[in-house]
């Protein structure tokens, strides 16, 4: 392996939020916990994007900077060869970050009132983005069959048929049950969408976090007709670790759509990002992929030894495949039904931070979502500690 994920890097003094005593103590009432929860890396970005940031942060001036045409071209590029998916320089709208890009496209495509479909358990702000805008969270809640997270398409349909619901949030790669979603399956949302008329937003942010043997396909790029009624998100700030640069694509071929959005965006001076974000993103695309194909397996064998160190010292602790991100959802029902409960005690007595299965809506509650993007020692150290904290509980 050409890279070094091993290096453990102290990030006291940098304000991460991950790390953040008072953070912490707001979420999980105690603080110097050793953090496994919010979805950034413990590894430091690629060197050729360090380079380029250092060569830019020496130029010592940070005015105000436009994206040059090369920053559109690494995106178009970057999809294409990676996805297959051809996209044109129009299509890309810029937001400073997914969740933005998700509430502008709920105030652009829907009105106060209307109801937006999500798969829980599901990333908790999507819920949270619906209604803070006065929408209805409505939820089509994913089962989990022959140990695998599958949709409900009966009652997807059955819900997209409501004609108060406007719009459906997919998220693909699925935070936090890890699916990779076939395109059979992406297949299937498309058609029920178009039959419904029913937009869709496809975050995809963990489209290149992808593990083992399993491919991901964009949403858009099954049928032509979907791109008509979707809006694609993606970014390398999950990827590379740059979440702090704020800065997503919001892919929208429809024009009627996309005007509507860029309406919102225009509405709220949303579109300038910084140069040191533009340069990151820039690198990324242009030099980042064989850090990423390093990093991919690292995280493949991040997960198989979690998996492995955890079963053999908690034999009834449960997990389904971790197809891609780096989020693994731990299921610990054989030990504790009560989510609240069992959060509470990894933090007691375990003093870990994981993000608790709750907070990802219903079906959540006996699960935990580890995030096991970090130093294989450091992780370790927390697999450690939740095996300690789940026997003094539950087994001794
Ligand atoms: C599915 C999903 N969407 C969006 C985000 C966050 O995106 P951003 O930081 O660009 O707002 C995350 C972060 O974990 C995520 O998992």
């Amino acid at each position: 392996m050409a890279y070094n994920f091993d290096e453990i890097v102290d990030r006291s003094g940098t304000y991460s939020s991950k790390w953040d005593d008072e953070v912490q103590k707001e979420l999980f009432g105690k603080s110097g916990l050793l953090p496994y929860w919010v979805a950034d890396m413990e590894f430091k970005a690629a060197p050729e994007i360090l380079d380029a940031l250092k060569k830019r942060v020496e130029n010592g001036i940070f005015g105000y900077t436009a994206r040059p045409n090369q920053y559109y071209q690494g995106v178009i590029s970057w999809t294409k060869r990676r996805f297959g998916w051809d996209i044109e320089r129009d299509w890309i709208l810029f937001t400073p970050g997914i969740v933005p890009g998700v509430n502008y496209t709920i105030q652009a495509l829907t009105e106060e009132g209307d109801g937006v479909i999500i798969n829980e358990p599901v990333y908790y702000p999507f819920s949270r983005s619906i209604k803070e805008n006065g929408r209805e969270v409505v939820n089509s809640p994913l089962v989990l069959k022959d140990n695998r997270y599958q949709i409900d398409f009966e009652d997807l349909q059955e819900k997209a048929r409501d004609p108060r619901n406007k719009l459906y949030v997919l998220c693909s790669p699925h935070n936090p049950v890890s699916r990779v979603w076939s395109p059979e399956e992406l297949r299937r949302v498309g058609e029920i969408c178009l039959e419904n008329d029913i937009f869709i937003l496809a975050d995809e942010i963990h489209n290149d976090l992808i593990l083992g043997d399993n491919r991901h396909t964009m949403f858009a790029s099954v049928d032509k007709r979907f791109e008509d009624i979707s809006i694609t998100a993606t970014s390398t700030t999950k990827t590379f670790n740059l979440a702090g640069f704020y800065a997503s694509n919001i892919i929208i071929p429809n024009k009627e759509i996309r005007d509507r959005v860029e309406k919102v965006l225009l509405k709220n001076s949303i579109g300038n990002q910084g140069p040191l974000s533009i340069e990151a993103v820039m690198a990324a695309y242009g030099h980042g992929e064989e850090w990423l194909e390093d990093l991919l397996v690292y995280l493949e064998e991040n997960v198989q030894f979690t998996r492995g160190y955890l079963k053999e010292r908690l034999p009834d602790i449960d997990f389904t495949e971790t197809e891609g991100t780096y989020l693994m959802w731990l299921d610990f029902r054989a030990y504790e039904k009560d989510g609240k409960t069992l959060e509470r005690v990894l933090v007691e007595k375990g003093e870990v931070a994981l993000d608790g299965g709750t907070w990802f809506g219903d079906g959540g509650d006996g699960f935990m979502r580890l995030n096991v993007a970090a130093p294989r020692e450091f992780l370790k150290e927390g697999l450690d500690r939740i095996v300690k904290a789940i026997r003094e509980e539950y087994i001794i």
